[in-house]
């Protein structure tokens, strides 16, 4: 099937034994967003609690109350935003209950994740002082579902406000002078189902009340503002915000996707078949034609392109561990996942003209989780790896691909094995590879055309089973590795990519 990227519809149908791929040179290609490599943090089962924030008087070692060796692990990956508070608990959220004395702050009952009560001892400066550690953005997801107008815009004055003000005065009351400078907000979340279960053309109404009044406080003129978007391929919620808009009041609209066989019978995240492993990358490479049809609407209404797309919800959603509080969504990563990730990055580098943000669901011990945590100890998923090898990608100008793929066929069904993209920077040529068949090794011709490179080297995540993951006996089971089965002449690479494997090239 070849494949064009940006184009979801195969130009020829016949299968191939072999792939092949052309990157090329092109001087007015986008620059693929760092932010498209965004996280996700909720307060949702063991993210916050129990996961980055243990608390200043823990035994584990910590920066005011969050995780040392979460701290190293993000920054090694150099995440480039972070979103919080949620989610649903976000249009549940006041913001004012999580500042001050942390003995006087009032307790939340977490409606939407387990009935648990917390005592909003992480806040708004817990937040924002760990992104300042992180060297990241802030992504602040600010209620609109259960607050007012007042409540949010009180909320960027007391983040963003550097002269006098009732909330810059409160703000100093609270131990900090400086404003953080928060560039982005979102208007609400899910406004379509837990964020309120408003029409789209009610939510659009309460969306430009909103961004009428959030003032710009920073200093830099470059708040960001992003409304509450569509679910999956619901095509008319994006129409209708496109449509009812001014452009003068919006930055990006969202889009949330994620990768489940089935909503009413997810499977396990470890115990899983071929056929539940082939339906999850069916899922999960709708994405595809997800950013593809919502990027052509949004192209109709604004063809400059001002408006983003920022899927600031995805990944693999599965069944909870066994045992695990059916309502804190913790599930294992496995080799499934690294497929996830490695395909789903690649289509969003080779549409960043459009997708320009994007945030993994979630962090830290939640759904398609780079940490997880138990006690003192901790691991990165193979989700992880695949996240830091990509980490190439940011703020690299994309080098467009076209892919000749052959079929993963099961069943009576096929998907594309091979997913690809490319990018240039500092001189140097980045090309990520995925092979999601599960059981065959695929050869591959890469031809370069108009680029420049002597010769190149390249990491592999591969494991010998899909079901393989990195446990807390065995948080090394699956790391990157030296990949060293190519052969590179005259512009040309020629790679055999084993089943279920991500390769990054580096050139030299
Ligand atoms: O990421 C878990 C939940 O999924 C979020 O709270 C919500 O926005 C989505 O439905």
């Amino acid at each position: 099937m070849l494949l064009i990227a940006g184009s979801f519809f195969p130009l020829t149908a016949a299968a191939q034994q072999k792939s092949t791929v052309t990157v090329t040179a092109k001087a007015d290609a986008p620059v693929i967003s760092k932010h498209i490599y965004g996280h996700f943090a909720e307060h949702l089962g063991r993210c916050i609690y129990d996961g980055f924030y243990v608390g200043e008087n823990s035994k584990i070692p910590n920066t005011k109350g969050v995780r040392n060796d979460i701290i190293t692990a993000l920054k090694d990956l150099g995440i480039p935003n972070l979103r919080w508070p949620g989610g649903c608990f976000a249009d549940t959220y006041h913001w004012k209950d999580g500042i001050g004395p942390k003995k006087d702050r009032p307790t939340i009952v977490n409606q939407w994740w387990g009935g648990v009560t917390e005592d909003n001892s992480f806040g708004t400066h817990d937040f924002l002082d760990l992104c300042e550690v992180l060297d990241t953005e802030p992504y602040l997801a600010a209620n609109v579902g259960s607050g007012t107008v007042q409540e949010f815009t009180d909320w960027i004055q007391y983040v963003n406000h550097g002269g006098k003000s009732p909330m810059s005065d409160l703000r100093k009351k609270n131990n900090r002078d400086t404003p953080w400078g928060v560039k982005f907000w979102g208007v609400g979340n899910e406004a379509w189902g837990c964020g309120g279960n408003m029409t789209a053309e009610y939510y659009a109404n309460l969306y430009k009340q909103y961004a009428t009044f959030m003032a710009d406080w920073s200093n830099k003129k470059e708040m960001f503002r992003i409304a509450s978007g569509a679910n999956g391929g619901d095509y008319n919620w994006t129409e209708v915000l496109m449509r009812d808009i001014p452009k003068n009041l919006i930055d990006g609209v969202a889009l949330h996707s994620y990768s489940v066989i089935d909503w009413n019978d997810k499977g396990s995240s470890v115990k899983f078949d071929e056929k539940q492993y082939f339906e999850t990358m069916k899922a999960a490479l709708k994405m595809e034609e997800l950013v593809t049809k919502h990027t052509a609407i949004m192209d109709k209404y604004d063809p400059a392109k001002k408006v983003a797309l920022i899927v600031d919800e995805w990944g693999g959603w599965y069944d909870v561990e066994e045992g695990t509080n059916p309502g804190f969504l913790y599930q294992q990563n496995t080799m499934r996942d690294a497929m996830i990730a490695g395909t789903t990055l690649n289509i969003f580098n080779n549409h960043s003209e459009r997708v320009r943000m994007a945030n993994l669901a979630q962090t830290v011990n939640v759904l398609q989780a780079v940490i997880l945590t138990e006690g003192d100890k901790m691991l990165l998923t193979p989700t992880y790896h695949v996240m830091k090898l990509y980490k190439v990608h940011h703020d690299a100008k994309l080098l467009p691909v076209a892919v000749t793929s052959p079929d993963y066929k099961f069943g009576n069904e096929t998907v594309p094995a091979v997913s690809v993209s490319a990018s240039q920077k500092e001189g140097k040529t980045h090309i990520s590879m995925v092979n999601i068949h599960a059981t065959e090794k695929i050869s591959t011709e890469i031809k370069l055309d108009g680029i420049d490179a002597k010769d190149f080297s390249a990491k592999i995540i591969s494991s010998g089973r899909l079901q393989d993951h990195n446990t807390f006996a065995q948080p090394n089971a699956i790391t990157p590795k030296d990949f060293k089965d190519f052969k590179y002449k005259k512009g040309v690479l020629t790679v055999t990519l084993p089943p279920f494997s991500v390769v990054v090239f580096e050139s030299r």
